[in-house]
């Protein structure tokens, strides 16, 4: 994906934006009955799951927190390490026991399993777990009203994980008004890159880039229903070529610079990136292109040049480090993300510390750091000299250490800097709104809401493990 996984349950954000201005339509269907949505990993899946609510909200469903409420429970899994799989079948335990007691009081409800984790076992979710109705691939989830239909009057437990020749977002509904003043569009999906850790390119397939067209639309009715900020995703999204106006295939820096031309639309970021896939256009609209925010994901997985071929990764620590030199060139400002992986089967103590050795050497803003964990199917877990769990969990740690170190030293730079922020939500206390700096910083400061969806400078007072502090100052 390099796509940053979010270790954690990935809640839908609870944006403050202007949802009423929207374009879309209210829903032809009285919303009657209830879907309850759960999604882990990336921020892909954050995005499959809107549009999956959508498309079921113009069937007759209503989103609710309360899985006793739901009569469509959707799990949307990510098969990325073990531990997020299994995370699945601990949730359906529960989510079993409260299809039952819902049979007891009369309501029925169908449990949908759908993501990586649907994609890459199919049937076998099922037998493992049969209180699972149905099983759909990413590629697949625009059919889940069909389907949902189909289980009803069949009867039985249906498993659809097939890479379709149609393409799913042709047959998605626009997209409803959105809650918030960021949003996620998905640009592109799959990844041919093969990195032997790796599962997505088996889960999501190979790599495929919508149309400029389809994206633009998308981002219009996005900005005219409130967003101000729009983060491109793809599993390999610089590795974008869509096709663009007067059948001219466009790069990601093209479509970036396209995009940039639409009102209203402030700011732009791209995640998640490779290496390999920088090209010059793209760097070079880093340093030019005033609406893409200067922060990149840029995922390493490790500094030792052995391991990296080992991984397939097709770039050496060296071409790491100097390709970052030649995007902070085009923008000195960058702030830097990245994904590393510690305990590569093989990896020995002296590449581990090379991996310590590129985060000294580059400094980075924020870093997402997991211990290998071998994936069913990929060349890697077949490898022979395996990292004892006590020896990666070790190494983490004290990566850990340093990133966080990094992370604290980046905040504190900011302080005393007026930067624009974004606000995007209520914060805690009274009084507070919540928004993002240029480098994806929360920064919360006393504003009055008329300021949600703004962008407002802000001298930076402050800092804790997560957040800035900040005032606002005049205009
Ligand atoms: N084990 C550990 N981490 C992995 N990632 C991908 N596959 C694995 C794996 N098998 C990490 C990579 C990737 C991020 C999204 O997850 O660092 O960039
Ligand atoms: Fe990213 Fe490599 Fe996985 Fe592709 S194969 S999604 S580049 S980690």
């Amino acid at each position: 994906m390099d796509d940053r996984t979010i270790p954690e349950e990935q809640g839908r954000s609870a944006g403050a934006g202007s949802a009423l201005a929207g374009a879309a339509e209210a829903p032809a269907v009285a919303n009657t009955r209830k879907v309850y949505v759960r999604t882990f990993g990336c921020q892909m899946n954050v995005y499959d799951s809107e549009r999956m609510t959508e498309a079921l909200s113009s069937q007759g469903y209503a989103e609710t927190g309360a899985l006793e409420d739901a009569d469509l429970v959707i799990i949307n899994t990510c098969h990325i390490r073990e531990k997020a799989a299994e995370k699945v079948y601990s949730d359906l335990g529960r989510i079993r026991q409260v299809k039952d007691a819902r049979a007891e009081g009369g309501s029925e409800t169908v449990v949908a399993v759908v993501g990586c984790v649907a994609q890459a076992e199919g049937a076998e979710i099922v037998r493992r777990a049969p209180v699972v109705d149905l099983v759909i691939g990413p590629q697949s989830y625009h059919r889940l009203g069909e389907l949902i239909a189909r289980t009803r009057t069949e009867n039985r437990s249906l498993v659809e994980t097939q890479f379709p020749e149609e393409e799913k977002f042709a047959h998605l509904p626009q997209r409803a008004p959105a809650r918030g003043v960021t949003a996620f569009l998905t640009v592109q999906e799959g990844c041919d890159k093969f990195c032997t850790f790796c599962v997505v390119p088996y889960t999501r397939g190979s790599e495929y880039s919508r149309s400029v067209a389809d994206i633009e639309r998308e981002a219009r009715a996005l900005v005219a229903s409130g967003v101000r900020e729009v983060t491109l995703l793809g599993q390999n999204v610089n590795g974008y070529h869509g096709a663009g106006p007067g059948g001219r295939i466009y790069s990601l820096a093209d479509l970036l610079r396209h995009l940039s031309r639409i009102a209203g639309l402030e700011r732009l970021r791209y995640t998640t990136s490779h290496p390999r896939d920088m090209d010059d256009d793209l760097i070079a609209a880093h340093g030019d292109e005033p609406k893409l925010m200067p922060y990149l994901h840029l995922p390493f997985q490790s500094g030792a040049d052995r391991i990296l071929a080992a991984m397939n990764r097709k770039h050496t620590a060296r071409e790491y480090i100097d390709l970052i030199a030649r995007i902070r060139a085009a923008q000195p400002e960058l702030a830097l993300s990245t994904d590393v992986i510690v305990g590569f089967p093989g990896e020995t103590e002296e590449e581990f510390e090379a991996t310590l050795s590129v985060f000294a050497e580059v400094g980075f803003a924020a870093a997402y750091s997991f211990k290998y964990s071998p994936r069913p199917g990929t060349p890697a877990e077949k490898l022979a000299d395996q990292v004892p769990e006590r020896v990666k969990t070790e190494r983490l740690a004290r990566l850990q250490r340093l990133i966080e170190a990094q992370q604290t030293a980046f905040a504190a730079k900011c302080v005393g800097r007026t930067l624009p922020v974004l606000f995007e939500r209520a914060g805690r206390r009274p009084g507070q709104l919540i928004g993002r700096s240029p480098y994806l910083q929360s920064v919360h400061a006393n504003a009055p809401a008329e300021m949600l969806g703004r962008i407002v400078p802000v001298e930076i007072s402050g800092f804790g493990p997560n957040s800035l502090a900040g005032v606002i100052r005049p205009e």
